[in-house]
């Protein structure tokens, strides 16, 4: 049982929440990730590790309610406890120093975003961080990510902070105007990694994506987060979920993570009905 000693509403429908696992502190790397199970009859759902304290043996989770399992991990409180967490899984993105990483981030994927970032920056790698959200109230890990970038630019859809549109076309702007990085890292919903990458392949940059293809047992046996990389089915929970941007078959994936959208919908209903019909009470 994993006991959450700290929760935190970050912005409208994202939560941090921290839980005391020395174990998966002391093995995880920036890119990896953890699958939880709230209780028995609890979805399995993986999340990325925002942050994770080996002297304190913290780590910190960040998630949207997006559904029916997020909605009810966001109504546990600080002393509430979730049954299992396995991890880290995944394979852990290989950091070394470089001149200059460009971190492009889309909603809640700042968070999955933070340790990378901080990863580059201990090395002394120059972090260029762009962010964006639909509006203001949905920025989050903003000073986290300020203190681990050299430069930070922000959009938002409707122009309530920073740049008006999306973060892809600051990205645009900055490679047009001759900024030559040495790696591209974005990490958000599928069309703003899609479109990133769409964007740096005209300059020959190198781009890692970050899949969240949908995973059940995480450890390459069900095959359901398989993807199209280069031709050939990669297993992203086991050979990701960092893939090369270039290569990624976006479109099948966008199509196979939509395909139990009736059965989400219809779970997340029954789920609303079941504790009062509205979120108004939510701790
Ligand atoms: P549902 O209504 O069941 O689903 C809503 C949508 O979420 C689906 O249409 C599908 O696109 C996606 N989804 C559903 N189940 C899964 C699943 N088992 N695996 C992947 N996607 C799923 N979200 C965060 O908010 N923060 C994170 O740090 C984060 N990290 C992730 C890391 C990885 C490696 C992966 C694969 C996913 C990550 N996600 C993260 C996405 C998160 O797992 C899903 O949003 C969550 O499982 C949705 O569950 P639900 O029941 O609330 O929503
Ligand atoms: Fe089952 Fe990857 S989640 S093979
Ligand atoms: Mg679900």
């Amino acid at each position: 049982m994993y006991r959450i000693l700290k929760k935190e509403m970050l912005a409208p429908k994202i939560k941090l929440i921290q839980v005391y696992a020395p174990e998966i502190c002391t093995h995880a790397r920036p890119g990896q990730f953890v699958i939880l199970r709230m209780h028995e009859k609890g979805e399995r759902i993986p999340l990325t590790i925002a942050d994770s304290d080996r002297d304190t043996g913290l780590l910190t989770l960040v998630f949207q309610e997006v559904g029916k399992s997020t909605t009810e991990l966001g109504m546990l409180s600080e002393g509430d406890s979730i049954l299992d967490i396995v991890g880290p899984l995944g394979t852990a993105r290989d950091i070394e120093k470089l001149d200059c990483v460009v971190c492009v981030a889309g909603g809640v994927g700042v968070a999955p975003m933070y340790p990378e970032a901080k990863a580059y920056h201990l090395l002394g790698t120059r972090v260029i961080s762009l962010i964006g959200a639909q509006t203001k109230d949905m920025l989050i890990f903003k000073d986290r990510m300020e203190k681990v970038s050299d430069e930070v630019y922000y959009s938002t859809d409707d122009g309530s902070f920073g740049h008006k549109g999306f973060v892809t076309e600051i990205l645009c702007k900055l490679l047009e105007d001759g900024l030559r990085p040495d790696e591209v890292i974005a990490i958000g919903p599928l069309p703003m990694m899609r479109a990133a990458a769409r964007v740096t392949e005209r300059f020959g940059v190198k781009t890692v994506v970050s899949l969240n293809a949908i995973m059940v047992d995480g450890t390459g046996m069900c095959g359901s987060c398989r993807v199209t990389v280069d031709g050939e089915v990669k297993f992203s929970c086991v050979e990701g979920p960092a893939f090369d941007g270039h290569k990624v078959d976006f479109d099948e994936l966008i199509a196979r993570q939509n395909r139990f959208l009736a059965e989400e919908k219809l779970a997340l209903e029954r789920y609303l009905a079941g504790v009062g019909g509205c979120k108004c009470h939510q701790k």
